[in-house]
């Protein structure tokens, strides 16, 4: 038996940027309320909601001030309620976005936490005493590279610094003090009580700091360097005890109330997972990596995908889950950056849709992909949102970078790429609000957009809907075993699927060229039957077949 979360396909929505209600340019509960019956028509089974509680949005809702609220431009806790019984109603669980790693500084344990150091929530917060020249405790580098660009904030009121991995407003709680823990359990209960089906755990590598504090070792990049402060990814992650963490956790919260956890994975890796997905482990049921997509990911080869499908389906295979996902609203979109824009956005979309829907595991989809959305780029810095891109910008800047092309390098990666409002139709601001919409628009939005791609019965939207549910008439998908053929090809990406019961056959040329292919002759021995064809236009059919088509990409199942 198979649990609910190894069926359904997750979708995340990043609320502020789906949909519209009331015209303020802020997408809102009332919004996704709205749009339910779409995301129904789509298929998928789970919403993963990116933080939507009470937030002062510097780094849209990633700093949380009040974990037990929703913010008011998103709408009331009964909006969410009602959100919450419309979707359970249609059958769609909901997810909700833990941000554990730190708190914004307008929570009220850190205004407590900052007044004195006998304050009973000091030790919720991670402070330490100046060096004695009066410099920061370290050489550690803040990932958004904000003020001077370390880590560490002084506070004047108690002469200390405290902890910031991330912006100078997210503080870093300290979970080595077991009244946060116990504070945070509860607040975990008080979802999980509400309803809502699991949890994504924001960053929970990090959790854990090193002992001490030592300075990072790590060189300064050149252009990034910021007074010497080091950005260092390790600095903070997958530290010793890490594990202890997560477990308590699960032995208070996760399994206790049978709630889904998906972590975010940073630094976690096909070696290290079955360390916190194994099911003896009880420590999470699955988490998302970065060994082919994100950030820093701007290509995907085909030996690249070979690669790390085979080695995570090892790590199925040793009792963990697996999830597959090309982009979230951290990342570029992800047909600009795996796929192809213009003339075969549609063909290199629906062969994303293809990869995403055939392998193991749980797939996780952004918003705005199922319609093939691309990036977009600005003139000018302040038409970005996205605190890397900001703070990127400045630090290079400040080294004597050109402006210009500063900013030719950073928006492929910018984070904005994703962020930009959901373009629903053709109408002004592509039908997200009747506002100004927080973020800009994608200009494209004429042409790409929900209302016309689905009006195309090979678009984008219908190939996903198609695509989940062969995965849900398909047990073989989400856990049979995969075997890749064609291993030389340096475009072709083949594979079967296979469980005692079926076999699938996919095949996706992941490149602008038509590629010629010779499958193997077991495979040709076979009788397959086309489920899926990426470019119904190009004519399927496997006997028939020499070449793909640019982009093309098919899913035949064994009739034999
Ligand atoms: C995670 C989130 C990202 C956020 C960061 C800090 O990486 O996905 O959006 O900026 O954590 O909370
Ligand atoms: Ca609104």
């Amino acid at each position: 038996m198979k649990k609910w979360w190894q069926e359904a396909v997750l979708y995340e929505i990043y609320c502020k940027s789906f949909f519209d209600s009331n015209g303020d340019g802020i997408g809102d509960l009332p919004g996704v309320l709205e749009k339910l019956p779409v995301l129904k028509e789509l298929g998928i089974g789970c919403i993963w909601f990116t933080p939507i509680y009470c937030s002062p949005q510097v780094d849209n809702g990633y700093d949380v001030s009040d974990y037990r609220s929703i913010d008011p431009a998103y709408g009331t806790m009964d909006d969410f309620k009602r959100v919450l019984d419309a979707a359970h109603a249609m059958g769609i669980r909901i997810v909700m976005d833990q941000v554990l790693n730190h708190s914004s500084d307008e929570h009220f344990w850190f205004r407590e936490s900052r007044k004195s150091k006998d304050n009973p929530y000091r030790n919720y917060y991670i402070w330490q005493p100046p060096k004695a020249d009066g410099s920061e405790p370290n050489n550690w580098g803040s990932y958004f590279r904000e003020g001077r660009g370390s880590a560490w904030e002084f506070d004047a009121a108690t002469g200390e610094y405290y902890l910031h991995q991330y912006s100078v407003k997210m503080p870093d709680l300290n979970w080595e003090y077991p009244p946060l823990r116990k504070e945070i359990y509860e607040m975990l209960r008080f979802w999980a009580d509400m309803g809502v089906d699991g949890f994504r755990l924001d960053i929970f590598t990090r959790l854990k700091k090193p002992e001490g504090f030592p300075d990072t070792q790590k060189q300064p990049d050149v252009l990034l360097d910021r007074n010497g402060f080091i950005v260092d990814k390790k600095m903070c992650t997958n530290v010793p005890g890490i594990h202890e963490i997560i477990h308590e956790m699960h032995k208070e919260v996760f399994g206790p109330c049978d709630v889904f956890t998906v972590g975010e994975g940073a630094g976690v890796n096909s070696e290290n997972a079955p360390g916190f997905i194994g099911k003896e482990r009880e420590e999470l049921d699955t988490v998302y990596h970065f060994e082919l997509a994100g950030r820093s990911k701007p290509v995907m080869r085909a030996e690249d995908f070979r690669r790390v499908q085979k080695a995570w389906y090892e790590v199925q295979k040793k009792g963990g889950w697996e999830t597959q996902h090309f982009s979230n609203h951290d990342s570029a979109r992800q047909v600009s950056n795996y796929g192809a824009e213009g003339k075969y956005r549609i063909a290199s979309a629906r062969l994303l849709a293809v990869l995403l829907l055939t392998t193991p595991g749980t797939p996780i989809l952004y918003q705005g992909e199922e319609i093939g959305m691309v990036n977009v780029s600005y003139d000018h810095i302040e038409d970005y949102n996205d605190r890397y891109t900001v703070g990127d910008y400045r630090s290079m800047v400040e080294k004597g970078a050109d402006p210009k092309e500063t900013l030719a390098v950073l928006a492929p990666k910018s984070r904005d790429n994703a962020r930009t409002p959901y373009q629903w139709d053709a109408s002004p601001n592509a039908g997200f609000t009747k506002g100004t919409p927080w973020l800009r628009v994608n200009p494209c939005y004429p042409e790409i957009n929900l209302k016309k791609d689905m009006e195309d019965p090979s678009g984008i939207f219908r190939g996903y809907q198609e695509l989940i549910r062969i995965r849900a008439e398909h047990p073989v998908i989400p856990d049979g075993e995969i075997v890749f053929h064609l291993e030389d090809d340096p475009r072709i990406i083949a594979y079967t699927r296979k469980n005692e019961a079926e076999s699938l056959l996919v095949l996706a040329n992941l490149s602008g060229e038509e590629a010629p292919l010779q499958l193997p002759r077991e495979l040709c021995e076979k009788n397959w039957k086309l489920l899926f064809s990426g470019r119904p236009e190009c004519g399927g059919g496997l006997n028939a077949k020499h070449t793909l088509a640019p982009w093309e990409s098919e899913v035949f199942l064994c009739t034999d």
